[in-house]
């Protein structure tokens, strides 16, 4: 279990490496996570930053479910509030990012992507914010990002349904801005090479002013949605939900 990172010619490529859970993340990996982005952000030698999951099948299968099932409503809302830090963390690099996302890219995978700049799919890249099937909320920013980036009805269908969708759909929706069937790493590594090529003031000052692009405060819609998250898991649907996921069965939710 690790979060590998490389660095050559200006881009560091940040690799999410816990195969075993197709990279979910429990509260350690969060934890490494963080503490690479605030070492990025005080590279100045690094000029763009690539995201991507280890293995085929993977880029992020979500927050770790196992480790939330029995979680009070504090802890979930402290869960949460770590997630919060690490997908700021990355929205806030000063340094352009790119999510090479390389299979499933779900829960909190899927809002680590959105917290990137841009996104790059691979041919069996999968997107979804599955969490109203697990009892919860999206409780990692997917609230507000997803709907800034596909508009707010897609993003509501999408959060509703917990539905997955495939690269090219993706591609249609504005959720990746290419598809790479063959070389996303290659390619994601050729992208990053040619942003960081450009002026590292000029690109910092760009990212700034892009963040402002959208009105009103997100930092407000943020905390709602963190202390609905934290609400969550003082339901029995949180419980259920969770508890089916682990005991490999459907969940049958009461509403409670
Ligand atoms: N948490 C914990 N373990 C996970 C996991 C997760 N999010 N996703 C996968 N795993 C584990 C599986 O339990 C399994 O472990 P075991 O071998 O010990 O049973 C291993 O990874 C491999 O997974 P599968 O056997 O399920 O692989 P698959 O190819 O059949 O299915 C999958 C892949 C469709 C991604 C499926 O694993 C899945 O649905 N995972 C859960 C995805 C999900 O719901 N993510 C959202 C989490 S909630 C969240 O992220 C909240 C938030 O907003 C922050």
């Amino acid at each position: 279990m690790a979060v590998n990172i490389e660095r050559n010619e200006g881009v560091a490529t940040v690799t999410l490496n816990r195969p075993e859970a197709l990279n979910a993340f429990d509260v350690a990996q969060l934890e490494r996570l963080l503490a690479t982005l605030r070492e990025l952000r005080d590279d100045r030698a690094v000029r763009c930053v690539i995201v991507t999951g280890a293995g085929e099948k993977a880029f992020a299968a979500g927050a770790d479910i196992k480790e939330m099932a029995e979680l009070s409503p504090q802890a979930g809302l402290a869960h949460g509030r770590l997630g919060h830090a690490v997908a700021d963390a990355l929205e806030g690099l000063p340094q352009p990012t790119i999510a090479a996302v390389n299979g499933y890219a779900f829960g909190g995978g899927c809002e680590l992507a959105l917290a990137c700049d841009l996104r790059l799919a691979a041919a069996n890249a999968q997107f979804a914010q599955p969490e109203v099937t697990l009892g919860i909320p999206p409780g990692w920013g997917a609230t507000q990002r997803l709907p800034r980036l596909v508009g707010p009805g897609v993003a509501a269908e999408l959060i509703f349904t917990g539905r997955r969708v495939a690269a090219d759909e993706a591609l249609r929706l504005g959720l990746v801005n290419a598809i790479h069937p063959a070389r996303l790493l290659p390619e994601a590594t050729a992208l990053a090479r040619r942003i960081a090529a450009n002026s590292p003031t000029a690109l910092r000052a760009a990212k700034r002013a892009l963040s402002r692009a959208f009105a009103g405060d997100p930092a407000v819609g943020l905390a709602t949605e963190l202390a609905l998250f934290g609400q969550a898991f003082g339901t029995e649907d949180q419980r259920e939900g969770m508890r089916a996921f682990i005991e490999k069965r459907p969940a049958v939710f009461s509403g409670e």
